[in-house]
């Protein structure tokens, strides 16, 4: 299966392997970041991340072929990423794959990313049905009970920012540039957790939900207070930001484990996902708690957790063997719920 991603920032092309018992080899998984282009903006520019997609796709999946030693008519699939994310960006990629399936006479099929991250632990650690997800990205921080391919239950959601969008707005006003999750976790190892009483937002609540708005904000207050700040200032505000996100993130996925556990009995792992999962801090932080619920912990590899093609060519494998293709006529699409994703049986 060939897996195509460009939903943000990263264009992303993979061929991924899946055998008939379900397990799963990657071949190829190249990945190019646009980072340097949005970082002059603090942020991605929608219509400059559709413009070098569209620039890098063709050699990203020739290169991706080559690697993998694979031809386009030795394909079973070709997957790409149909959003949620940057219209332009997934535009692009599912074009691209659709022009592919069409002149290769090769199924297609459109993976919502959100789903592609969600099953990414089956690839890696072939962990079985039903799981609980913890799905932190820069647009989506969910608790999500995954019941098999295309069967998947929002126990918990943000009601406001993202983590990773509060990591990235903290680093932003803090000066510290894009993308701003890694460079606050590196600042806060030198920082002082304790240094500043930052809130704990939507603690000990019983549905595992986020609010992390207000959080942000208090970090421009405690800022604002002490500014002009020195080095060591914004290393212990850095650090006091990630311990309010650590003992929130104990405290929501404490809910959710708890939640899933009344409705569906006990999850076959906790398995965390999506660009913030790549945090030390935070995967610390799960293996705590699922060592004291006595539940496996199970997180990708960094490059596996952000955004990758891998993860796309996965899901469309997964859905494959569901029997789960689509028409060259689907629809990109900015927004798409994950629950909204259409499961076994339900579409021919
Ligand atoms: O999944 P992802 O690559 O892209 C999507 O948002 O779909 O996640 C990117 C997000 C960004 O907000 C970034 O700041 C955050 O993940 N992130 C991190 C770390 N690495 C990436 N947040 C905290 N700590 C990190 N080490
Ligand atoms: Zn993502």
């Amino acid at each position: 299966m060939l897996g195509i991603e460009t939903t943000c920032d990263e264009t992303a092309a993979a061929i991924v392997e899946r055998d008939p018992a379900g397990r799963g080899r990657i071949l190829s998984n190249i990945v190019l970041s646009q980072t340097d282009e949005h970082a002059a903006f603090g942020g991605v520019v929608p219509e400059i991340a559709a413009r070098a997609h569209v620039e890098a796709l063709d050699l990203l999946i020739a290169q991706a072929m080559a690697e993998a030693q694979c031809e386009f008519g030795s394909l079973d699939g070709i997957a790409a990423a149909a959003g949620p994310g940057l219209i332009g960006g997934v535009i692009v990629g599912l074009t691209t794959a659709k022009a592919l399936a069409l002149v290769h006479r090769t199924p297609l099929v459109a993976v919502n990313h959100l789903e592609a991250h969600a099953l990414t632990a089956r690839l890696t650690d072939g962990v079985e049905f039903p799981y609980c997800l913890f799905l932190a990205s820069g647009g989506h921080t969910q608790v999500v009970a995954v019941r098999g391919v295309g069967e998947y239950v929002l126990l918990g959601n943000t009601m406001d920012d993202a983590i990773g969008e509060a990591f990235d707005k903290t680093a932003k006003l803090l000066g510290l540039g894009y993308p701003g999750g890694p460079k606050v976790e590196r600042l806060a190892a030198n920082g002082n957790p304790h240094r500043f009483a930052l809130p704990r937002p939507m603690q000990y609540r019983r549905e595992p939900d986020f609010s992390l708005s207000g959080l942000k904000t208090a970090v421009r207050l405690e800022a604002e207070r002490i500014a002009p700040l020195s080095d060591q200032d914004v290393a212990d505000l850095c650090a006091s930001f990630q311990q309010a996100i650590i003992d929130t993130v104990y405290d929501r996925l404490r809910a959710g484990l708890r939640l899933f556990t009344e409705r569906y009995g006990a999850p076959n792992a906790l398995v965390a996902a999506g660009g913030v999962a790549a945090n030390q801090a935070i995967r610390q932080t799960l293996q705590r708690l699922t060592d004291e619920s006595r539940i496996r912990l199970l997180v990708p590899p960094p490059i596996l957790c952000t955004d990758n093609g891998a993860m796309i060519a996965w899901a469309g494998a997964e859905r494959l063997a569901a029997g789960l293709t689509d028409e060259l006529g689907v629809a990109p699409r900015a927004r798409w719920p994950l629950e909204a994703v259409a499961h076994a049986g339900s579409r021919g």
